[in-house]
């Protein structure tokens, strides 16, 4: 074999092998729930601060019906259209037999029990600050909810997005567990920004995306886009809301605004999950978005 052949071969394997490293998935460490019990009641919370009905329910469930996680919804976007799995208790097309450990690692790190990385489509880079006490309780909350053998349907996304050992390099450069708002806080708006920036993935929608998908934190909840590209999410810094905490409670509550406008769109289906939460949780979201700075520009 000529030399230079040699090299080429020598560098591809070298390229191949630099890509394997970098994209593993990175399971949390084995011990990461040690101690912890789940408690169901709780589990509810975190369920409902989540918004998990919201994607997998079944597409128009309505009310009881929203507690079937069947999924079949789809989520249009700029590489395809994702569709949300079955994740009610059924063992075998469900998430049945998955430990609290499993649902951590797909929450926390965006890795299936098999190893592979989810699609960011499932919102994990906002679930990563979720605790592992809310974890374990919430496998704790879906254990209790109806099974359904309906099958998960594979997403519509063509070569290469369907290779999923690359989005281990998409983790590298969007996946943190920085939190947004940093400083000194009040308990409260310590709790607000777990609930926005953690579970609620406030960010997922109100932030938009650069054009491999990552969130540009450099605007963070500034509007955008409409993943589907047909219509555009409003911001809800200070910059651009102008509502007062009270408003903002009272919105996310009862989805009416100061104007007495009805949420729509996506953000009804956020309001049937904040609705139910605590007021003081509401209050706290209130809160942290009061306490946003200005983006710069
Ligand atoms: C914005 C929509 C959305 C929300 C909200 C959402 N998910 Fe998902 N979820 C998805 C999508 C899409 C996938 C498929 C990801 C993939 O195939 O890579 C998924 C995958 C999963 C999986 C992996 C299932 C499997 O069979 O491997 C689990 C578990 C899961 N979600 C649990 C949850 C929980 C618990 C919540 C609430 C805390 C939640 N999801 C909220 C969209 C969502
Ligand atoms: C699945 C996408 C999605 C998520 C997640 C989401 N929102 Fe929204 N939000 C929207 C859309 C779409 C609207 C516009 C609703 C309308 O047009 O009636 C909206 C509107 C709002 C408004 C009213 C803004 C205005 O000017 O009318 C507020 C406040 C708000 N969202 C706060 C939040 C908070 C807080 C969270 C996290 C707990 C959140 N949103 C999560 C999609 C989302």
């Amino acid at each position: 074999m000529p030399p230079l052949f040699r090299w080429i071969i020598a560098l591809g394997l070298a390229g191949l092998a630099t890509f394997w490293l970098l994209t593993r998935p990175d399971r949390l460490a084995d011990d990461a729930l040690a101690g912890l019990t789940g408690d169901a009641a709780r589990g509810e919370q975190v369920f409902l601060a989540g918004g998990c009905a919201s994607c997998h329910a079944a597409p128009d469930a309505k009310d009881e019906a929203r507690l079937v996680l069947a999924g079949g919804q789809r989520f249009p976007s700029p590489f395809g259209t994702f569709l949300a799995p079955n994740i009610s208790p059924d063992p075998t097309h469900g998430i049945g037999t998955w430990s609290a450990m499993d649902l951590a690692n797909a929450m926390l790190r965006g890795v299936s029990p098999e190893g592979a990385h989810y699609y960011p489509a499932f919102p994990y880079t906002s679930y990563v600050h979720v605790t592992a006490q809310d974890v374990t309780d919430l496998h704790a909350y879906l254990a209790t909810l109806p099974a359904t053998d309906t099958p998960s349907l594979p997403h519509e996304i063509s070569f290469p997005f369907t290779i999923r050992r690359g989005l281990g390099l998409w983790k590298h450069l969007y996946a943190t567990e920085d939190w947004m708002l940093a400083g000194d806080l009040t308990p409260e708006q310590q709790r607000g920004r777990y609930l926005v920036e953690g579970p609620g993935h406030c960010g997922e929608c109100h932030t938009p995306r650069d054009r491999f998908g990552g969130l540009q934190r450099d605007v963070w909840l500034t509007g955008a886009p409409t993943p589907d590209g047909k219509g555009k999410i409003p911001g809800i810094s200070p910059s651009q809301l102008d509502w007062s905490e009270s408003d903002i409670a009272y919105y996310l509550e009862t989805g009416f605004t100061p104007d007495f406008d009805a949420a729509g769109g996506h953000m009804a289906s956020v309001v049937i999950n904040t609705g139910q939460l605590p007021a003081s949780d509401r209050a706290a979201i209130a809160a942290y978005l009061k306490t946003l700075p200005a983006p710069e520009g």
